[in-house]
This record gives C-alpha cells, structure tokens and sequence, in this order.
C-alpha cells in the first residue's frame, strides 16, 4: 500500500517535470499580447532611476509564464498576474494597448512608471477579474474614467498620485494630475463591496462630495485620503466601519474648510493609524479617544483643537507616535503621556501648553524624537529627560524655561539636532554638548548661558548657532576642524579675544556667518590665502575688522555682506563687481575712502556706504541699476549734481550730509516707488521737482538745510502716505495757507518748516491728524504761524 503510494507520487513528481520542462503552459495569444505590448514601451534607461526593465526578459520563445514580472495560473496557464512596477515604461499608455486582451488578471501593477501624463483607458474595465490594481505614481492625468466602477471585484485600489519630495529635511507633498469626479467615487463606493485598501492620495476631489464616502464597504481596513482637496464635512460613520485599520485625512492646507466631528463615543473601528491633517476637528479632542486601544499612530497635526488632552490618552498603551503640533491646546501636558511606554516620537509644539514638564517623561525610553517647542512651557527642564537616550531630535526652543541644563553625564550618544533656542536658560554650556559623536544642529542661541566654551570634540556639527547669550572668553580653535559646518553664528555674546580669519580657512562647506556685535577683534593675515567657495552671507558687524576681507575675494556665491561698524580703510576693492550674486552690501560706517567703484555687482539690491569717507561724484551706474532698492551714501564727502535718472525701483534715497549742489533734478519720476527721499544738509538749490507728486507711495521726504527756493508744496497734500515733511533751513517763502480744500497730508505727523521765509497762517486742517511735531520753536516762521 505504502509502496504504491509511493510510486503514484513519483509518477505524478515525473509527470509534473516533463510538463513544466517541455510544454509551454502560456498561451501563443496571452505572449503576443505581452510581446506587443512591450515594443509599444521602447525602454530608455536615461529617463527612469532603474537600470532594469522587467520587460526585458521577454522574448518570443520562452514560456511567458517564466518572464519577470509575469505569473499564470498552474492549472489553466492564464497569465493572472503583472508586475510591472518601477520598469521604465515610458511614453502614453494607449487605449488599444494589447494588455487588455489578458482577460484573466486579477492583479497590475504599473506603479512607478512615466506614461506621460496619458488618461487612465476606459478599457480598464475588461480586466472584469482584477483584484489588486496598483496604478500609482505612474504619471497618469486627466479624470478617472467612470468605468473604473465596474471593477467590482477589486479588493485594493491604489491610485495614488502623490507627489512628495525631500527639500532641506522636510517632506513636501504635493497634489498629482489626476482628478476624480463626484459621480465616479460615488460608483465605485457603490461597486467595489469587496474592498479592503482604497489609496486615493494625491488625487484631485475639488469637486467631491465627502458624504459619498458614508457607505464604504464595511471591509475596507485601509483608506488613504492625504491631498486630496477634499472640502466640506466628512461623515464620522467612518469610525464605525468594523474593520478599518488605518485611516488618513488631510485638507491640504486648509483651504478648503475640511471638517470632521469626532465622535464622543462608539469608536467601534480597530484603528492602528490616524491621520487627520489640516483638518477642522471640531474643538476638543474626545475624553473617548482612549477608547482607541489599538492605536499605533495619531497625528492631529492642524486640526483647530483646544482645551487640555484628556488623560485618557494615557490609555493608548500600543501607542508609538503621537503628533498634536500646530493646535490650541493648553493647560499641562498630562503626566498620563508617561503611560505611552510604546512611544517613539512624540510633537505637540506649536500650542499653547504650559507649566513644567512632569519628570514622567523620562519613563518614555523608546523615544527618538521630541518636539516640544512654541508652547508657555516654564520652569527647569526636567533631568529625567537624560533617560531618553535614544534621541536623534530634541526641541525645546521657544519657551519659557529657565535655568540651567540639568544633566551632566553624556547620554545622547544619537542625538543628530539639539535646539533650545530662545529660552530663559542660564548657567554654562555643560561639557557633553560638544561631545556628542552624531550631532548635526546645535542651537542654543537667544538665552543667557555664560562663561566659556569648550572644545568641539567631533566635527559632524552643520549647523552652528551660539548667538544672543553671555558667553564670554576665547572662541575654542577647535572650531577650525568643524568642517562640515555651513552655519556659524556666534554674533551677541561676550566673547572677548583676537580672532585670525584663518581659524576659518578649513571650513569649506560654510554657507553662513555671522559674528557681529561681539567685543572681539578679527585680524586678517596680510597673506591670507584661502577661498570659502560656498559662503553665501557674511556678517561682520562690529568685529574691530580694520581690513577689508580678501579671502572673500573668491567667494563667488556670496549673497549678502555686513560689515558695518569696524574700521576698515581704504578703498572698496575691485573684485566686488565681480559678485554677480551680491544683493546686499553693508559698508557703512567704516573710514573707507576714495571714489564709490565705477561698478557695482549686477544685481546688487541694497547698498549701504553710510557715514565712510568716500569723495567725487556719484557714478553714472546708478542710472541702470534699476535693481537697486536701497541706497544710502548719506555722511560721506561727495559733491557734483544728482544724476538725472534713479534707478526705476529705487525706494529709499539717504544722500544726507555730503555737499551735493545744483537743482534736485527728479523732473522725470513718472515711474516713482520712492518710499523716503532725503537730501538733508546739502547745498541743492531751485525748484522742489513738481514730479515727486508722482511718488505715491512717499512716506519721508527731507530736504531741510539746502536753498531751495521754493513756495510751500501744497501740492504734496495729495501723497496719501506723507508722513514726515522736512522743510527747515532753506529759502521756501510765501503763504502756507491753501486755497484748496481737500485732500490734505492725511498721514503726515511730522511737518519742520523752521528757518524759512513763510508767513500767514498753518491750516488748521495740515495739523489735525498729527501725532507728532518737531521743532515748533525754532527760529523763523513758525512761532508767527502758530
Ligand atoms: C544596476 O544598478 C544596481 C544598483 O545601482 C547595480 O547593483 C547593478 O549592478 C546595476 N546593473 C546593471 C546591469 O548595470
Ligand atoms: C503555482 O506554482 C507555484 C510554484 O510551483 C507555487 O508557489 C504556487 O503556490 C502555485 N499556485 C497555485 C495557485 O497552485
Ligand atoms: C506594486 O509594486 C510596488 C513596487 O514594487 C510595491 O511597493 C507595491 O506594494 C506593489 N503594489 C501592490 C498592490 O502589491
Ligand atoms: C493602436 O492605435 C494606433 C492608432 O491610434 C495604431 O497606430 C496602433 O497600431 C494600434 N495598436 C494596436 C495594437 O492595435
Ligand atoms: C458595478 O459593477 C458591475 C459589474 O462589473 C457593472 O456592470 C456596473 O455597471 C457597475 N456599476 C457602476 C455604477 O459602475
Ligand atoms: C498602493 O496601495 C496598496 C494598498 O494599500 C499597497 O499595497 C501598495 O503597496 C501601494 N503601492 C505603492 C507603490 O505604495
Ligand atoms: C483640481 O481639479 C479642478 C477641476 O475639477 C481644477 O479646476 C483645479 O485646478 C484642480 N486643482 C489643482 C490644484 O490642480
Ligand atoms: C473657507 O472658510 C473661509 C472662512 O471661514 C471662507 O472665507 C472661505 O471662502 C471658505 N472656503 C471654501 C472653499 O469654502
Ligand atoms: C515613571 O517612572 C517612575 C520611576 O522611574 C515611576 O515612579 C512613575 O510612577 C512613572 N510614572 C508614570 C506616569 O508611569
Ligand atoms: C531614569 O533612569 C534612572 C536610572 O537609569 C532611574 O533611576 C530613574 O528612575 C529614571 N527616571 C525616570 C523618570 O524614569
Ligand atoms: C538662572 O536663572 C534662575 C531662574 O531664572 C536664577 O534663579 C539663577 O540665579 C540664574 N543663575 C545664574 C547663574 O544666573
Ligand atoms: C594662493 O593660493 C593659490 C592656490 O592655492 C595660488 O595659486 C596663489 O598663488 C596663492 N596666492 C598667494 C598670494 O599666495
């Protein structure tokens, strides 16, 4: 008996070989079909992130059953299933494409492909028998066709056309190209009984209605719903769907008003993930919620929230990320979030709790990520908080607390961002700060930490920020070797000591820098010979700098440069023109001299030589650079005649005390954005330009101690934002009084007309809305005036 048996199974083991060595089990129709449409698809490895195209297994000759990508059935030999995710398909997807005669798929996957913003087939619907149909992020545009209704066998549907990408650490998503009508969603809410994940991220449902998501298939365990543009109220039945599992909402930015109740009770749904962003919630987060005993994940990131997290939360015992950021919710955090053992990342900045943090936390040993800032929280930072070892991500910044840092031993050994900026911390730096082996950001900056600093141990730090405390003593030498450093603020402390400008020169990766208004001195080295390629802002306000910086010189990207308030001598140097990035340049106050260059960078937007030394004229550039907002050459030594063209976007002119003579030559403001105008203690003379009237947007105009001879410019009462009106100290004469009735200065809150030849009477109306006057009492008309 035994033997027999034995034998038949062998004969059957035998029979199976021969058959799978030698008969082809696809049919000659479904491999014609597959082989058509692989030539509609040519593959172009330069245009997909692959090197392998399934596709390209699969030749006339071999059974399609053992082509990649490919599966049949064993009994029947249909090909049922077709994986062609990720395979460099690229061109539009035609709708007599030869795919749709394989009549027996239950599953397509076409993920990850580029058919060329092509419409979704109608055809769809032949594949009567698809179970799984996975057509996400392959480049599909235009409306899902209504047929996809009749696939009412689908048990997945993914049509997700999410676009994410990564920018600076932060995940942006974006709407795709699809759209999906109300009609549509309705049918196939309606058909699809079977339906267990239903992935419709990304896709544009401006026009749906959300109640048609009432009656979803009680199968259904996974609905993903992020981006999709939804507006309206979305109906709450969906937490009684019996098997939903996982559950993601987003309203994009808010824009539509996409509302959801909470319900108070009868969570019935076993739901592990919760997503509801930029969502209207209404109000308060349910004392229910801890009903939810199965809950992984809840995110109710955006949702208008308030009042106190019910302690209830405490119950939520599977729970491993819990993400509340950006809502109204105050009062303490809960001491119940210490119950959360699970947790593994948890974000409730941006709110409004406040009170200490309750040493609770420190139970939560899971977690590594912590964000806690932007709420009133006060008080010390807890020192349980160094039992949360695994931390990659702390933040603590903008709040309350104070004291000092309260741990000693070194415990973050994972810790990649530390920030506990702007805060009321005091005390110094505690040594294992600069120990830490993976930390990349470091901001500590605006709080009151003192005494010295010590040597950075490692050298992963990017991102440097010590600004606006009371350190003091030397800037450690080690901060030389950071070389992966490419932001560096270390300006508003105490720090005392001489710095060479070579302590930077291995810092190639520096994008940043700041350093002002310290009491330190920067000395140059003469022979300083090396290049920060990638610098991009520089900021050496108040550095005792008495050169100017010619390591700069090779800079090429540099963006913006401040160095106000040193003393550097001598002439601008020449390679300035050269920074073609430049958009803002701060020289003032330094005793530069000689002439301002004969050019200046392309697209230089602000210029600032304040209070310098610089003599001649200005130079005909100004004329054509229409990029140029700002200028101030106010306290220098020039002389000459105003050019007769400003630049056409030019909106603030600070030529205050230089010795400029001749008329104020703005005859040709017909295009004019000019903001504030002053010309204060010149030696202008002749006519105000009647053409200022065109300045609409003036708010300052001073052209007091010139000679100008002039009457009194009633016509500048229409400038609807005139403020400050200086007149003083020139040859204006006549009335001040005006014939006219209205409008009259409706903003002005300074007028000085001292130390001219006006008489008669102010209008009573000029000085009816005025806040503010100076110099009544001057010498001159305005005493009589009054
Ligand atoms: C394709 O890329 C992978 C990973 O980049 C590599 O391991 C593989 O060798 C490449 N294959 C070919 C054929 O270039
Ligand atoms: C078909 O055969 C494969 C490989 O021999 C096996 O893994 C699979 O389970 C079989 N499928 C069915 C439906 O019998
Ligand atoms: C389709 O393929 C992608 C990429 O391999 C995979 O991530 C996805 O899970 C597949 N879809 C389905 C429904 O299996
Ligand atoms: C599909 O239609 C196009 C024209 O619309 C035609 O050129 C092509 O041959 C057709 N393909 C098949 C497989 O019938
Ligand atoms: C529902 O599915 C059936 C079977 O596929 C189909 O005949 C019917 O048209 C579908 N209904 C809608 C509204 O699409
Ligand atoms: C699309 O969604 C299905 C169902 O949730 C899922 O299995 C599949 O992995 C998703 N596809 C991709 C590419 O993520
Ligand atoms: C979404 O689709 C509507 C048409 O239904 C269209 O007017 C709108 O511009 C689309 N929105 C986006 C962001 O593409
Ligand atoms: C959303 O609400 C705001 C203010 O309540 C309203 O101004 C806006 O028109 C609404 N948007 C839509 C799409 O209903
Ligand atoms: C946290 O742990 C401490 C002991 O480390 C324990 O006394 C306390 O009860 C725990 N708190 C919570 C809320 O679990
Ligand atoms: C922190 O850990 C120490 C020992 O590692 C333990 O004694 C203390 O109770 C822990 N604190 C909390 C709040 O869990
Ligand atoms: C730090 O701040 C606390 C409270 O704000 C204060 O009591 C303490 O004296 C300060 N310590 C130092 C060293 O300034
Ligand atoms: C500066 O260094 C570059 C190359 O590193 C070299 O070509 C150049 O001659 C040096 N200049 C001075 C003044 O040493």
């Amino acid at each position: 008996m035994l033997s027999t048996t034995l034998c038949l199974l062998f004969f059957l083991l035998c029979l199976k070989t021969a058959f799978s060595s030698s008969l082809h089990l696809c049919s000659h129709e479904e491999a014609a079909a597959l082989l058509q449409f692989k030539t509609s698809f040519p593959i172009d490895y330069t245009v997909c992130y692959t090197n392998y195209s399934k596709t390209e297994s699969w030749k006339e000759g071999i059974d399609c059953c053992s082509w990649d990508g490919v599966s049949c059935d064993n009994v029947t030999g249909h090909v049922i299933a077709l994986d062609l995710s990720s395979d460099c398909l690229s061109g539009t997807f035609p709708s007599n494409s030869t795919l749709f005669l394989l009549k027996n798929l239950k599953s397509l996957n076409l993920s990850f492909n580029d058919f060329r913003f092509s419409e979704i087939p109608p055809e769809i619907s032949q594949f009567t028998r698809l179970k799984h149909l996975d057509i996400s992020h392959s480049e599909f545009s235009g409306q899902v066709p209504a047929e996809i209704a009749h696939l009412s066998k689908l048990v997945s549907l993914n049509l997700s056309d999410l676009l994410s990408f990564e920018y600076d650490n932060i995940v942006v998503s974006s709407l795709g190209n699809l759209i999906l009508e109300t009609t549509t969603l309705r049918n196939l809410v309606q058909n699809l009984s079977e339906v267990r994940e239903l992935v419709l991220s990304g896709v544009n449902m401006t026009s749906v209605n959300p109640r048609f998501f009432m009656n979803l298939s009680s199968s259904l365990t996974t609905l993903d719903l992020s981006y999709t543009v939804l507006g309206g109220n979305f109906p709450n039945s969906i937490f009684h769907l019996p098997n939903l599992k996982n559950f993601y909402l987003d309203g994009s930015f808010g824009e539509r008003n996409l509302t959801i109740d909470l319900p108070s009770s009868n969570w019935s749904s076993p739901l592990q993930q919760l997503y509801l962003h930029d969502v209207d919630c209404g109000r308060r987060l349910p004392e229910s919620i801890g009903d939810l005993k199965s809950l992984q994940s809840l995110s109710l990131f955006y949702c208008n929230l308030e009042g106190s997290i019910p302690t209830s939360i405490g119950n939520l015992s599977e729970l491993t990320s819990l993400n509340l950021a950006i809502n109204q919710f105050s009062g303490p955090i809960p001491a119940s979030i210490g119950n959360l053992r699970q947790l593994t990342s948890l974000h409730l900045s941006c709110n409004q709790f406040s009170g200490p943090i309750l040493a609770s936390i420190g139970n939560l040993t899971q977690l590594t990520s912590l964000g806690l800032s932007s709420n009133n929280l006060s008080g010390q930072i807890p020192s349980s908080l160094a039992n949360l070892t695994q931390l990659t991500y702390l933040s603590l910044s903008y709040n309350q607390f104070s004291g000092p840092i309260p741990f000693h031993a070194i415990r973050f050994s994972k810790l990649s961002e530390l920030d506990l900026s702007y805060n009321l911390l005091n005390g110094t730096l505690p040594p294992w700060i600069f120990t830490l082996p993976l930390l990349e950001y470091l901001y500590l900056n605006h709080n009151q930490f003192q005494g010295q600093i010590n040597q950075f141990q490692e050298n992963s730090l990017t991102w440097l920020d010590l600004s606006n405390n009371k350190l003091q003593g030397s800037i450690p030498n080690s901060i030389a070797n950071l070389v992966n450093l490419s932001y560096l603020d270390l300006s508003s402390n105490h720090f005392s000591d001489l710095v060479e400008a070579d302590m930077f020169s291995a810092l190639q990766n520096l994008e940043i820098i700041f350093r002002s208004d310290n009491n330190l001195s920067l000395r140059m080295n003469a022979n300083a010979n090396f290049t920060l390629p990638k610098l991009t802002y520089v900021s050496f306000s108040s550095c005792n700098l008495s050169e100017f910086p010619n390591f700069l010189r090779h800079s090429n990207g540099l963006q913006n440069l401040m160095l106000s308030k040193n003393s550097i001598h001598g002439n601008i140097p020449e390679w300035i023109c050269e920074k073609d990035d430049l958009e803002i340049l701060d020289l003032s106050h330094n005793n530069l001299m000689g002439k301002i260059p004969n050019c200046l960078p392309k697209f230089l937007s602000v210029l600032n030589l304040q209070a310098n030394y610089f003599d001649g004229n200005i130079p005909r550039w100004i004329c054509e650079k229409d990029d140029l907002e700002i200028l101030d050459l106010s306290h220098n030594n020039l002389i000459g005649k105003i050019p007769n063209r400003l630049p056409k976007f030019l909106s603030v002119l600070n030529l205050q005390a230089n010795y400029f003579d001749g008329n104020i030559p703005f005859g040709f403001l017909e295009f004019c954005v000019l903001q504030n105008l002053n010309l204060h203690g010149n030696q202008m003379d002749g006519l105000l330009p009647r053409s200022l009237v065109n300045c609409s947007m003036l708010e300052v105009l001073d052209v007091g101690n010139n000679s100008i001879e002039d009457t009194f410019p009633h016509w500048l009462e229409s400038l609807p934002d005139l403020q400050v009106l200086v007149l003083r100290s020139n040859k204006f004469h006549g009335s001040v009084q005006s014939t006219k009735e209205s409008p009259s200065f409706p903003k002005l809150r300074v007028l000085d007309l001292s130390s001219n030849y006006f008489v008669g009477a102010l209008p009573v109306r000029y000085i009816e809305n005025f806040n503010a006057m100076m110099d009544p009492h001057k010498d001159g008309n305005l005493d009589r005036i009054q």
